[in-house]
């Protein structure tokens, strides 16, 4: 057990789960404010591998362990995150316009089964403020995605113009930027990862994008195979990859989740509100299957972000094995605490080392053995 867990976790999950999150934030907000407290952070968490360093879609990356969307989504952070050994940030979602998301409660912890279930609903200051808060940003040592969404009241044949002007808001400020079409709690905004609609927002990014930043393309979990299929040879043309995956709204999965957590603890386990998307444990598998799909529907040529359910090396290690060129995680981040990027980033060396694998590359889809190694020479 980390001292995170025996320390400063029992006092965060005591409170509701949002105001836990307000409080860690503040904390790191305060810690970026203070230079000595900064550097502290920096001693104890930052990564000290180089050999863990990697290029993806032309960007290079410290190492390959990020933070997900979602935790930092006005972009207060980016100048105290690096130091928590993250390789790269992604902020965000962003809108357009500020809004304030669903009522509270809104975030839900279900222990037994480290997950958590949200219902955030796009909260967020919006584009404006966002660029306030990177204008102010002194150095940036790992790369900077920035998440984009839709606002909830914008009409969805709007999206193309919308999501084009808030990545021309950000535009300078990102490394590379996200399309979320994959959010389970903006209604109706899972319909943008139609082919057709996608298509014409990211030509509409494109048509802006004259430094060819890399566009990824955030999916959802509860994709059935068939519509993936339709989607990635468009996603080949006009996309730098895509991140899998979302949270899962799948009633059943959530279901499920719930009925383990209530064998665990011996009584029923209700969340505060209806629908929302679940993270953490319960998504492991599904986000490492889809990865794994992506990758073999692509024959490995599409960069693919793996997030959902990462807690430790091993798990990262799966969805490298599957195909992911790059990982992310967040609901770990909230059971394991701060130390958890690092330990990732030293337990992949480690596997790498036991593998006889020189870099990280070496590793992305040998799951799928040597017919899909896109960098084999047809004999
Ligand atoms: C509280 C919370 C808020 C989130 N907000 C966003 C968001 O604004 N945009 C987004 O693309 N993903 C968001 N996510 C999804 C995560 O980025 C990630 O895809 C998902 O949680 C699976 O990873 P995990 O199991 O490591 O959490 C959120 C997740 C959580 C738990």
């Amino acid at each position: 057990m980390t001292l995170y867990e025996q320390t400063l976790k029992p006092l965060l999950f005591s409170l509701d789960a949002e105001t836990a999150h307000e409080w860690g934030t503040r904390a790191l907000a305060l810690a970026n404010s203070f230079p000595p407290a900064r550097f502290l952070v920096q001693a104890l968490y930052a990564d000290n591998t180089p050999e863990m360093k990697t290029t993806v879609a032309g960007l290079r990356f410290p190492n390959p362990v990020g933070l997900a969307a979602g935790f930092d989504k006005d972009c207060r952070l980016a100048g105290i995150l690096p130091a928590l050994g993250f390789g790269f940030i992604e902020l965000g979602t962003i809108t357009l316009d500020a809004q304030p998301g669903n009522p509270r409660p809104r975030i839900f912890r279900v222990p037994e089964t480290e997950a958590l279930i949200n219902r955030l609903g796009f909260n967020n200051a919006g584009a404006e403020a966002a660029r306030n808060h990177l204008r102010s940003l002194r150095s940036r040592p790992v790369p900077i995605g920035i998440n984009i969404g839709l606002n909830k009241d914008a009409p969805q044949r709007e999206a193309p113009e919308r999501y084009a002007k808030t990545f021309m808001h950000l535009y300078t400020h990102g490394d590379y930027f996200v399309v979320n079409v994959s959010s389970p709690n903006t209604e109706g905004l899972r319909r943008l990862q139609e082919k057709h609609k996608l298509e014409r927002i990211l030509l509409a990014l494109q048509e802006k994008n004259g430094d060819r930043k890399p566009i990824f393309v955030k999916l959802a979990p509860d994709l059935p195979v068939d519509a993936l299929e339709e989607l990635l040879p468009m996603l080949e043309e006009n996309a730098a990859g895509v991140i899998c995956a979302n949270t899962t709204n799948s009633p059943e999965r959530k279901a499920d989740m719930l009925e383990e957590a209530q064998r665990l603890r011996g009584r029923p386990v209700h969340p505060p509100f209806q629908g929302g998307g679940v993270s953490g444990r319960p998504v492991e598998d599904p986000s490492t299957a889809m990865i794994r799909e992506v990758y073999r529907l692509t024959g490995g040529r599409l960069p693919i972000i793996g997030v959902g359910g990462i807690f430790d090396a091993a798990g990262a290690y799966r969805k490298i094995r599957a195909g992911a060129s790059l990982v992310q995680l967040y609901t770990g981040f909230i059971y394991r605490g701060p130390s958890l990027p690092s330990s990732i980033v030293r337990g992949l060396a480690a596997l790498l080392k036991s593998h006889d694998l020189s870099s990280i590359s070496e590793a992305v889809g040998l799951s799928h053995g040597p017919q899909l190694d896109p960098n084999r020479t047809p004999s």
